[in-house]
């Protein structure tokens, strides 16, 4: 069964740790991320993005697929399937699918528009027992086309979302999606730690998860973040194994083009790389 990622995240930020939110593509990413949370006893979210949510013919088939998956292979660590920066459209499509926690992305918007739409979806999210993630300060780099500023947050604002009853909060903090370039200043531990500092109890999100230094991952779970975003790895590790696979010729011998066994590296590669991530999450061990 899906549950909304309160509790979760909650029991995280109090034990000093991180629940990881792997982002999904298809089932065979699904399936993979969810063999390797059940093997290492670790709670999980997985999130789906507007564009990975069309790619896989609507919210109702993610949410359908991922909670006959949790069934059919007998999953008992607490699965949270998560919108990814929602539109306020998307959110309600993804409620009405049986998602279990949404993300609203307002950033974007006027702060007072930002906390007009948080606060619709905090209501419902209250009478439906699921979790609400909001974003204040754009996360930076590109994200299902749409490029954002790597900005940081204004804790006064972070505090006045964060008010509002939200489950977590994403705050900028100078981390971008994607790869992070040469010349980056790193993630502004002055702001994370004034925007904690405001907030409280509050779970932190950090997104843009790949390729952040392992001190400094350590470093923002130890200011309050609960919550950290993998996409980018999972995808160029899948595709870094699905090439090799291609390239050693395997899938034109014998009985010809088999594509379960032409995903099977991409699917090893990104279990290899969930398990690397949960372990430096902390979250290892803590859904026993
Ligand atoms: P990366 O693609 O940089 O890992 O970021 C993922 C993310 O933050 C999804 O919201």
């Amino acid at each position: 069964m899906l549950v909304s990622a309160k509790d979760m995240l909650t029991k995280a930020k109090a034990g000093k740790y991180a629940v990881g939110q792997f982002n999904i593509n298809n089932l065979e990413w699904t399936k993979a991320i969810l063999l390797t949370a059940q093997e290492l006893k670790s709670p999980v979210i997985l999130g789906v993005s507007e564009g990975a949510g069309k790619y896989m013919t609507g919210y109702k088939t993610v949410s359908a697929m991922v909670s006959a998956m949790i069934d059919e292979l007998k999953i008992t660590v607490p699965v949270a399937l998560h919108l990814d920066h929602g539109t306020f459209e998307g959110c309600l499509k993804c409620i009405d699918a049986g998602f279990s926690s949404i993300m609203f992305d307002g950033s974007h918007y006027p702060i007072e528009e930002n906390i007009e739409k948080t606060k619709e979806l905090v209501k419902i999210c209250a009478e439906k027992n699921m979790s609400l993630e909001a974003e204040v300060g754009s996360i930076g780099g590109e994200e299902d086309g749409v490029v954002g500023a790597g900005e940081c947050a204004d804790p006064e604002e972070c505090k006045m979302i964060s008010d509002l009853g939200v489950t977590m909060l994403a705050a900028g903090i100078g981390n971008i999606h994607g790869k992070y370039p040469e010349n980056w200043a790193g993630l502004s531990f002055e702001t994370l730690d004034a925007v904690q500092k405001l907030t409280g109890d509050m779970p932190l999100v950090l997104h843009g998860g790949t390729g952040i230094p392992e001190d400094m991952i350590k470093k923002a779970i130890s200011l309050g973040v609960a919550k950290i975003n993998v996409n980018t790895e999972c995808q160029l590790s899948f595709a870094e194994a699905t090439r090799k696979y291609i390239e050693e010729g395997k899938d034109l011998q014998g009985k010809g083009f088999d594509p379960r066994k032409l995903l099977a590296p991409g699917v090893d590669a990104i279990k290899a790389t969930v398990k690397e991530k949960m372990e430096l999450f902390g979250s290892v061990g803590k859904a026993e």
